[in-house]
């Protein structure tokens, strides 16, 4: 792994630790961020006004899907599972819940307003592809934001961050869930979300991607509390002279 993405072997390892965790993944979420999970994602949802067409890439469970308000929203994942695990919530969301990859969206060019990687972006196999396919998708002026858990440059914060994924997660993950499921996790699936957070680089690499890929205002904001971040870009108007 490294911060442009993984093989696809890695690839194929993270998805299958992703469905290890689905039945626990929102309480473990909720334990391991003391709440905070949520409370990330309804600010970055804020972001969608109702009359937007959205796009979230790598849906899950629909943690993230759950806190759109907005009349027409394509949930990108590509776990079989997961699809099937949150069928019922975007049905009775009226989302368009498709099985695919962000590297290779099955939507036209420019159809939507806004894209959405609800701690997802970090997952991906290849991720330049996925920032090409966010810019074509996106219609001019369109927006995408990426949220994933907090990376600070080396300080005293980041330090704090490094110690409470390396170590507090895992533990508290384990905890989190009954001992019958603790003795099934035979390869912990909360060290993989260790090895992608060691790997996905700084939010100056996803802004250098981004801006490499076309887009412009490209700004990184912290999420409450500093333990989550928001990068985001837009997607220029054409110029017409
Ligand atoms: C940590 S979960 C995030 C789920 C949800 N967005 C949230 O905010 O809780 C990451 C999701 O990204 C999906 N994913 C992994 N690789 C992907 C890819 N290449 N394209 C789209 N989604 C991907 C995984 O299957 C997983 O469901």
């Amino acid at each position: 792994m490294n911060p442009a993405g993984m093989t696809n072997s890695e690839w194929l390892e993270v998805i299958s630790a992703m469905e290890e965790v689905a039945p626990y993944y929102d309480r473990v979420n909720q334990l391991i961020t003391f709440g905070l999970a949520d409370r990330w994602r309804a600010e970055v949802a804020a972001r969608a006004k109702p009359d937007d067409v959205v796009l979230e890439m790598g849906s899950g469970p629909g943690t993230f899907a759950r806190h759109l308000d907005v009349k027409q929203a394509y949930c990108l994942e590509p776990s079989g599972q997961l699809v099937e695990l949150s069928k019922g919530l975007m049905r009775e969301r009226g989302f368009d819940l498709i099985r695919g990859v962000g590297e290779n969206v099955p939507l036209p060019d420019e159809s939507v307003d806004k894209v959405f990687c609800s701690f997802s972006f970090r997952d991906f196999r290849d991720r330049e592809s996925g920032a090409i396919e966010m810019f074509r998708v996106l219609r001019t002026g369109g927006e995408v934001f990426i949220a994933d858990v907090a990376k600070p440059p080396p300080s005293p914060l980041s330090r704090l961050l490094q110690m409470h994924v390396r170590h507090v997660v895992p533990m508290m993950a384990r905890m989190a869930v009954h001992p019958s499921v603790r003795s099934r996790w035979k390869n912990d699936p909360y060290r993989k979300f260790v090895e992608t957070y060691d790997a996905f680089g700084f939010t100056t690499v996803y802004e250098k991607l981004l801006k490499e890929k076309g887009f412009e205002d490209i700004s990184t904001e912290f999420l409450r509390m500093k333990g989550a971040t928001m990068t985001r870009g837009k997607k220029p108007w054409k110029s017409t002279s």
